[in-house]
């Protein structure tokens, strides 16, 4: 089984799914399965840590992945971007903050840009830009993102805006995507593709211990919630405007709500976090996963997830 879309002919691969860029989680290892199970691959430079960027890079083939930056974090080593572009990535995915200065440069190394939108006006801001594909994320999505529209309707209208200012530039689904029921749905939505991201979190070759896996399992779409708690006490600068989808935990149950209270002891609940992600204890650590968490049963190793996909879309659109 293979669908053809737009996205399978400009990118030159085989299955319109790419995997999400997530941080640490989405290093060489998943990078390549999914890219040689015939979707595409993103390494997640995330926050941006130089060593373990270019350590990534050497493990895989050239030209066969490509990389995310979480753009207000690359802004602060844009070199990082240079190193990516110098090892011929596939394609270089931002999110989370304005592309504009960095647009031309990628443009320049012929390397295919895609934008993360979490709105209409955000997909007509990058559109304005030129970017060569747009990955509309709603609110159902794990990890950071404004939080309030939802993928359903989402997609649709960014396709509709696509089509009416800039019909050439494809578009991702991002956001509770999971099986091949979400594919289908994403494809009938008017995307070229979607991007996965809590479905590939839980497979053999994510960058992902065991105990966060078999929380994960546990987890139904309603334990997770979109919260700074975890922002607050990494103290990371992320801007006012951005939130995340996690799991429901004990910690969050503490502090979500009460925001200015963690801020304010910041030093007992960093140990208490510290020690936490150490010691594998997801009643405290953060284990970041969006509400398609409740469809997942099993670990399974990339390529059979990718395979899947495609199968049961497959079945559902000529249904
Ligand atoms: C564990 C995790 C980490 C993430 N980290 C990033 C990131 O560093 N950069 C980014 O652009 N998106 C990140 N995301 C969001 C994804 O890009 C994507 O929009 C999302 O996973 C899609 O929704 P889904 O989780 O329902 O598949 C992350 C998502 C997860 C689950």
């Amino acid at each position: 089984m293979e669908f053809r879309t737009r996205l399978t002919e400009a990118l030159d691969i085989k299955h319109p799914i790419v995997l999400a860029p997530m941080d640490y989680v989405s290093d060489a290892s998943l990078a390549a399965a999914v890219s040689g199970a015939g979707g595409l691959g993103l390494i997640g430079g995330g926050y941006g840590d130089r060593e373990w960027l270019i350590e990534q890079f050497d493990r895989v083939k050239p030209g066969s992945v490509g990389c995310g930056f979480i753009t207000w974090a690359l802004g602060k080593q844009p070199e990082l971007l240079d190193i990516a572009l110098e090892r011929g990535p596939k394609a270089i995915f931002l999110s989370f903050g304005d592309p504009s200065p960095y647009v031309e440069k990628v443009r320049d190394a012929g390397v295919p840009l895609i934008c993360q939108v979490h709105n209409v006006e955000q997909a007509r801001r990058a559109l304005d830009l030129g970017v060569d594909a747009l990955s509309a994320q709603g609110a159902e999505a794990g990890g950071h993102g404004l939080g309030t529209r939802s993928t359903f309707t989402l997609v649709p209208e960014v396709a509709d805006l696509i089509s009416s200012i800039s019909p050439q530039t494809l578009l991702l689904a991002a956001g509770g995507v999971g099986d091949g029921r979400g594919l289908a749905a994403a494809l009938a939505l008017g995307a070229d593709g979607a991007l996965v991201g809590t479905r590939f979190y839980a497979t053999n070759e994510a960058a992902i211990s065991r105990q966060a896996h078999a929380t994960a399992l546990r987890a139904s779409g309603d334990d997770t919630v979109r919260s700074s708690v975890y922002d607050i006490v990494r103290e990371k600068a992320w801007p006012t405007e951005y939130n995340g989808r996690v799991l429901r935990n004990d910690f969050v149950s503490r502090w979500h709500g009460h925001e200015p209270s963690l801020a304010a002891t910041l030093g007992g609940a960093q140990e208490e976090f510290k020690s936490a992600v150490d010691n594998q204890d997801y009643t405290i650590a953060n284990l970041i996963v969006g509400e398609v968490v409740g469809q997942i049963n099993r670990i399974l190793p990339a390529a059979q997830v990718v395979d899947q996909m495609i199968k049961e879309a497959g079945t559902r659109l000529t249904a």
